[in-house]
C-alpha cells in the first residue's frame, strides 16, 4: 500500500503542470538554460500569451506555460541542436536539418519537454513545437504563442505596433496572418531562407483569408 502512496506523493509526474509551482520551477530552469536576453524575451512571451489568451478565450494557464517554455532549446548551437534532434529522434525535413538547424529548436524542445515532463498537456507541447514554422491547422493556443513570440514588449520592428493595436479588434486568425506576414517578409528582406513548411502554412492561411473576405 505504501508503495503507490509514495509514488503518488513524490514522483515528479504528479506535479500539476499548470500550477504556479511548476511554472516557477521551469522558469527557474530556463534562467540557467538561456542567456539573460532570451530569458527576458521568454518572460515577455509568457506575459503576452496570457493577455492574448484572455482576449481570445484560450486557456490562460496553458498559454503562460507554453510561453515560458517555447525557447527552452534556444541556447543550443547549430551542432548541438542537430545532435539533439537526432538523439530525441525528432522527425525532421533533412533539408532543414542540413541548412537551418536552429529553427528546429521548437521541435527539439517539445520532444525533450514531453519526455522529461509527461504531465505537461499535449496541446502545450504542440504550441512549443509549432512556434517557429507554424502549421496548417493551428489551434488557438498555437496561434497565441506564435503571435506572442513576435509582439512581446521586447520586440521592436516596423509593423509590430500595427499587430499590437489589432489585439482584441482583429480575430486571432487575422492576428496570426498579420504576424506571419511580418515574419516571412523580414526573412525575405534580410535575404534569409524560409522554412519550406512555413511557405505552405502561409499559402493555406492566405487562401482562407481571401475566401473569407470574398463574402
Ligand atoms: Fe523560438
Ligand atoms: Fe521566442
Amino acid at each position: 500500500m505504501m508503495g503507490w502512496q509514495e509514488k503518488d506523493l513524490f514522483t515528479p509526474d504528479d506535479a500539476d503542470a499548470l500550477s504556479d509551482e511548476f511554472f516557477r520551477a521551469r522558469k527557474d530552469d530556463l534562467s540557467r538554460r538561456v542567456g539573460k536576453r532570451r530569458f527576458r524575451h521568454s518572460e515577455g512571451v509568457s506575459d503576452t500569451a496570457v493577455q492574448l489568451a484572455r482576449a481570445y478565450g484560450a486557456d490562460v494557464a496553458k498559454a503562460r506555460l507554453a510561453g515560458i517554455l517555447h525557447d527552452w532549446d534556444k541556447g543550443y548551437s547549430d551542432e548541438e541542436v542537430t545532435q539533439r534532434a537526432r538523439d530525441l529522434a525528432v522527425d525532421v525535413d533533412p533539408y532543414v536539418l542540413e541548412s537551418m538547424p536552429k529553427v528546429l529548436h521548437g521541435k527539439t524542445a517539445a520532444a525533450a519537454l514531453a519526455r522529461s515532463y509527461p504531465q505537461v498537456p499535449a496541446d502545450v507541447i504542440q504550441a512549443v513545437s509549432r512556434h517557429t514554422e507554424g502549421a496548417c491547422d493551428m489551434t488557438d493556443l498555437d496561434m497565441v504563442i506564435y503571435v506572442a513570440d513576435a509582439i512581446e514588449p521586447g520586440r521592436d520592428y516596423p509593423g509590430v505596433q500595427e499587430i499590437r493595436d489589432a489585439v482584441g479588434r482583429a480575430s486571432l486568425e487575422q492576428l496570426f496572418v498579420m504576424t506571419m506576414r511580418e515574419v516571412l517578409s523580414s526573412l525575405v528582406l534580410r535575404s534569409n531562407r524560409v522554412h519550406p513548411a512555413s511557405v505552405n502554412v502561409w499559402n493555406r492561411y492566405i487562401e482562407r483569408a481571401r475566401r473569407a473576405s470574398a463574402y
